[in-house]
């Protein structure tokens, strides 16, 4: 099927996920939308993500997106079952990926960086009763970093520290997995890097979200039967310079669009 894939995420972070899907759907269409302009969505109500969310997707059912990949963990953990119930087209959402961590942890404790949206949502918690039963799962809010990634600030000395103050808790506790629970965080792994001990595995679920987003479409006989690359248009609703060097592909079209 011709139409595209669409995205949506508070802002540029998305983009991580993007990457994945176009790595391995390369000649599927996307259209993206970056609500920057209301990010970040982890400091908000339950009842206005949902209302951002609602608004995204009938942005992209406007678009004839044929599946809406809901690329932050924050709007997933908190509005996918509304959009789900509501909309006619299949959703692929993120959630922190506590499964892989709970398997791959010898210490038994592991670490979860996410918004506060994230962290405070129902469906984070029954997934976390699910799969980490007698694993310690120590959380931390990642206030602030949306913003810095929004301004483009991946890898200045303000962001370090940050991040530092955010990691040195939950190496204090051990752990021996560190799960990347929001989208915008990716983009932060150069400088985890650097700063995290060896012995610490990252786990990010981009990979993974792509993986099923390949398998609901060849599922729902939806795949571009088209054998050339596919095209790539981005929304924002924010300054377009951070969205274009994150995307960073001379093929995607960038526009600004105040919605
Ligand atoms: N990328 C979003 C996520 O995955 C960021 C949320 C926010 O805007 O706070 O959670």
């Amino acid at each position: 099927m011709q139409a595209p894939i669409g995205i949506f995420d508070s802002g540029v972070g998305g983009t991580s996920i993007w990457k994945e899907i176009k790595k391995m759907l390369p000649h599927e269409d996307t259209i993206y939308l970056a609500d920057s302009a209301n990010a970040p969505y982890g400091e908000k109500s339950k009842a206005e993500i949902l209302q951002l969310s609602i608004k995204n997707t009938e942005f992209l059912m406007e678009q004839n997106c044929k599946l809406i990949v809901v690329a932050c963990n924050t709007a997933t953990t908190n509005a996918i079952d509304y959009l789900r119930a509501n909309y006619d087209v299949p959703f692929i959402g993120i959630e922190p990926a506590i499964k892989p961590a709970a398997l791959q942890t010898k210490t038994k404790k592991i670490g979860i960086l996410a918004t506060k949206g994230t962290l405070s949502s129902g469906l984070f918690h029954n997934t976390s009763k699910l799969f980490a039963e007698g694993i310690t799962v120590v959380e931390q809010e990642g206030k602030g970093l949306v913003e810095l990634i929004e301004t483009g600030q991946i890898n200045s000395i303000v962001t370090r520290g940050l991040l530092l103050s955010f990691i040195r808790p939950m190496l204090d506790q051990n752990i021996d997995c560190l799960v990347l629970g929001c989208t915008h965080y990716p983009y932060l792994i150069p400088l985890l890097n650097d700063i995290l001990p060896k012995h610490i595995t990252l786990i990010d679920s981009g990979e993974a979200v792509a993986r099923q987003t390949k398998a609901i479409l060849e599922t729902n006989s939806l795949l571009n039967s088209q054998d050339i690359d596919g095209e790539y248009l981005f929304y924002s609703n924010k300054g377009i310079e951070v969205l274009r060097n994150l995307v960073d592909d001379d093929k995607a079209e960038i526009l600004y669009l105040d919605f």
